[in-house]
């Protein structure tokens, strides 16, 4: 089954990244061990901070991939543009959250990708990545 995980602007720097929001591992020591506890899948990872970029690759996988894992971060409160993209695709997309954003700024109480996405995971760490890619199972 091939998936990906696709993460929106500044999660790059997960880790350094306001630690007690965000936790003190780096996506990469993160993936990697995702990796190997999920070796069935065939698991691929993108990033970008820009949002062109972003709907880039959700044009790209999202006619042939099984499935998406989505943290749009900042732009799931902004971006009808990857909103539009989650729409048009076939690939289910699950949307997830490393914080629950339900307990943070109003701001983030609102996600334009919600509506079109297959579920989302809300506020378990990096486990929400972990927990999206069972629902696969
Ligand atoms: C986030 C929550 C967003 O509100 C925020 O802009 C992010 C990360 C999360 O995973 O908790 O950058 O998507």
């Amino acid at each position: 089954m091939k998936i990906i995980i696709i993460n929106g602007p500044n999660l790059n720097l997960l880790g350094k990244r306001e630690p007690e929001i965000y936790g003190n591992k780096t996506f990469d020591d993160f993936y990697q061990e995702l990796k190997l506890k999920y070796n069935t899948f065939d698991l691929d990872y993108y990033q970008s901070n820009i949002e062109g970029e972003l709907i880039d690759k959700l044009q790209e996988v999202g006619f042939s991939y099984d499935g998406i894992i989505l943290n749009a971060a900042a732009y799931t409160h902004t971006s009808v543009g990857i909103a539009d993209a989650v729409k048009a695709i076939t690939t289910p997309v699950i949307e997830v959250h490393i914080s629950n954003t339900f307990a943070r700024e109003e701001f983030r109480h609102h996600s334009f990708l919600s509506p079109n996405v297959k579920g989302i995971i809300i506020g378990f760490g990096m486990k929400s990545y972990e927990l999206a890619l069972q629902s696969f199972i």
